[in-house]
């Protein structure tokens, strides 16, 4: 099958165009022919190598964690799933994933795929959607009327928590540059603000604090967002662990936070599948990549300039 490895970390350029042994499913695995797989931040940072310690890279690497497709072969075991089903899925990252025809994965991370939309539309979701809700659901438990600010609302993860966000009541602020000032108010944020310009803790006191922030920037940005977070509120970050000032002050505030991690809970994903079957959620691929333009879809990701979510078609 044709696949895009990596046998080294490193740039954009590492990523290899080869033939690999289409591989078998084991008693609980289903075998997928893949048709689109989303490119995500992750992708770029496992190829680099900053993640070796989150996730150990076995090379060759076959990376693409989004991934939406059908099942041509199942094991033995399998039993909530059958040959032909449309899947869409986060697949754990430390296995080979969508860059390739052909990948397996165990059932227990599958989900049906919405009919409603395309393998390149819900190849977008799973990763993005899994944060959304699981940072403001769970780790947050967002509710109606809570001032809620999502960092980095143009983003993949951003243009699904600003709708999610707002679909649950929330009256949501976010962070983006003026050019994308239109898309964010379409997606349902009530206040946008250029991080360019303005400074968003400023703008969070002015409307009382925040009850949640999604820390999806890093760096100092962490700091300050737990500064624009009411005391007893929630600040999840996506990026990196709190360090000794992100836990002083959160303690200090009485705040909750952590890194958090998304899994790949396919009830969540049926939970996804009917925000979008209702038009609750839309889904926002701003560029569609083919098979041989996976350098410019890596360049794309990795400039941290991207407006929704890419996406590499490999059927
Ligand atoms: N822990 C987890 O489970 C998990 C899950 C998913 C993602 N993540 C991480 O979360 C981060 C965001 O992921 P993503 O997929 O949303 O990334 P993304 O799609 O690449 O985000 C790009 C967006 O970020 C905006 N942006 C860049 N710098 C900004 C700043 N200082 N303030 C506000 N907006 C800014 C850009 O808007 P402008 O062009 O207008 O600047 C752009 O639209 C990444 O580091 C990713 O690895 C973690």
């Amino acid at each position: 099958m044709k696949a895009i490895t990596i046998e080294k970390f490193g740039t954009a350029d590492t990523l290899t165009y080869t033939n690999m042994n289409r591989p078998t499913p084991e008693n609980n695995e289903a075998l997928i022919e893949v048709h689109a797989t989303g490119i995500n931040p992750v992708d770029y940072k496992i190829r680099n190598g900053d993640l070796e310690e989150v996730f150990p890279t076995q090379f060759p690497k076959v990376l693409g964690g989004d991934i939406s497709g059908v099942i041509t072969e199942i094991g033995s075991d399998v039993s909530k799933f059958k040959v032909g089903d449309e899947v869409f899925l986060s697949a754990p990252l430390d296995q080979n994933g969508g860059y390739a025809e052909y990948t397996v994965v165990h059932e227990k991370y599958l989900a049906h795929k919405p009919n409603e939309i395309s393998h390149i539309d819900a190849a977008s979701l799973p990763v993005t959607g899994l944060t959304a809700v699981q940072t403001l659901r769970d780790f947050s438990g967002i509710k109606k009327g809570d001032n809620v600010l999502i960092h980095a609302g143009a983003g993949g993860v951003g243009s699904f928590a600003i709708q999610y966000a707002s679909h649950l009541g929330a009256k949501v602020f976010t962070t983006g540059s003026a050019k994308r000032y239109d898309y964010l108010k379409k997606l349902g944020a009530d206040v946008v603000i250029d991080y360019n310009k303005a400074d968003f803790v400023e703008i969070a006191k002015e409307h009382g604090g925040m009850d949640i922030v999604l820390e999806s920037v890093g760096g100092d940005n962490y700091l300050r967002s737990l500064e624009a977070t009411k005391a007893g509120g929630k600040v999840p970050s996506i990026t990196h662990p709190p360090g000794e000032k992100e836990v002083k002050l959160a303690k200090s505030k009485g705040i909750k936070t952590d890194f958090f991690l998304l899994e790949g809970i396919p009830s969540d994903l049926d939970e996804i599948a009917g925000l979008i079957k209702q038009g609750i959620v839309k889904t926002n691929v701003s560029k569609v990549f083919t098979f041989d333009q996976i350098k410019d879809a890596h360049n794309q990701i990795e400039s941290g300039r991207t407006q929704g979510k890419i996406v590499l078609k490999v059927k």
